[in-house]
């Protein structure tokens, strides 16, 4: 490892590469970046041109999408050999502007990252939509990507087997409610590409996954069930094993906060052998993500249900690269 304390090109490059990694919301990859050289930071800005309207209207699910870049960059920066300097929404003035990371200089011996392995688990990361093996996931490695969401500033809640049919009942009501209503379809739809297709957003086709035959797993159906993309049903794991990421409040921080949590806990996993893939429906719709939250502690508020396991490594997705060009004035 070489010690970096300057944002050079080449040190930007790294920090770009891994940031874009990071999972999004239908891989709209609502970020951007720009190199300060001035102030020695890097700025990572929200893309206003690439929201979800009806999905996301909130933009939270916008939010947790840049955290997770944001932990991307930090993890990356770490391993440079920097103390990377994070601050979140640092210009009331420039609400676009979602953080800035500076190098504040190199890492104390104590900071230095012992853990490669989550680094390598940046690039392996993918979404799994297909049935896991029902493999009970050792209760260290549940309690490890726990205490990684804590210290991300969330929380993570790893319901028993009542709390988990609530979630996936909530999420089942959510995904029924999308699929009656066209706008939303086409919205999603929009975000799935063909084969081939010359762009680097959106979901391909191929990283797609089937119903689940037992009609007990509601994953998320992109394409408003368009014929000839639709797999055919498959049988998913009897006991899912999920996760709620929540945090005590819910103001825009936290869900930067909460996007940094979600990227810890999906590395976490990764760096076990774990797949892992995201059920995000019931936060769509204010009732159900409050019906979501849970009955104690008193203030709870749920950003994704985590669904973990052993299984096929999910297809890779397209990136942009990280194009250090932001938008000064938003
Ligand atoms: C906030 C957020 C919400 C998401 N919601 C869902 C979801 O409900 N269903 C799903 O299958 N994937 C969901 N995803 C996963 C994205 O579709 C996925 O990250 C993106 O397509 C990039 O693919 P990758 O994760 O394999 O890199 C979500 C991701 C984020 C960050």
């Amino acid at each position: 490892m070489r010690t970096r304390t300057r944002l050079d090109a080449a040190t930007v490059e790294s920090l770009l590469a891994a940031a874009v990694a990071a999972p999004s919301i239908h891989n709209t990859q609502p970020w951007r970046f720009r190199p300060d050289p001035d102030r020695r930071l890097l700025e990572v800005h929200s893309a206003p041109e690439r929201t979800l309207p009806l999905t996301d209207p909130t933009h939270r699910a916008q939010y947790l999408s840049v955290g997770a870049a944001l932990f991307n960059i930090r993890l990356a920066a770490v391993h440079l050999g920097m103390r990377p300097e994070v601050r979140l929404l640092p210009d009331p003035h420039r609400p676009g502007l979602l953080a800035t990371v500076r190098p504040a200089g190199p890492l104390d011996e104590d900071d230095r990252p012992s853990d490669q392995g989550l680094l390598d688990a940046v690039a392996r990361r993918h979404t799994s939509r297909f049935p896991f093996t029902g493999r009970p996931v050792p209760e260290p490695v549940v309690a490890e990507m726990a205490t990684a969401a804590h210290a991300a500033g969330a929380r993570l809640h790893v319901p028993d087997i009542a709390g988990t049919r609530r979630l996936l009942r909530l999420t089942a009501a959510a995904e029924a409610r999308n699929q009656t209503c066209p706008d939303r379809i086409a919205e999603s739809r929009a975000w799935i590409t063909a084969p081939g297709a010359d762009t680097p957003y959106g979901i391909p086709a191929t990283a797609l996954g089937p119903p689940d035959a037992a009609a007990r797993m509601p994953m998320r159906d992109f394409t408003g069930a368009l014929p000839g993309l639709r797999l055919p049903a498959l049988w998913f794991e009897r006991h899912v094993q999920s996760a709620l990421l929540w945090t005590p409040q819910d103001r825009r921080e936290d869900w930067l906060r909460a996007g940094q949590a979600l990227q810890y806990v999906l590395l976490t996993a990764t760096a076990h052998g774990l797949r892992t893939s995201l059920l995000h429906q019931a936060m769509e719709w204010p009732d159900l993500r409050a019906a979501a939250a849970l009955p104690r502690p008193k203030r709870c508020h749920p950003h994704m249900l985590i669904r973990f396991g052993y299984g096929p490594d999910g297809a890779g997705t397209p990136r942009a690269p990280g194009h250090a060009g932001g938008d000064r004035t938003r």
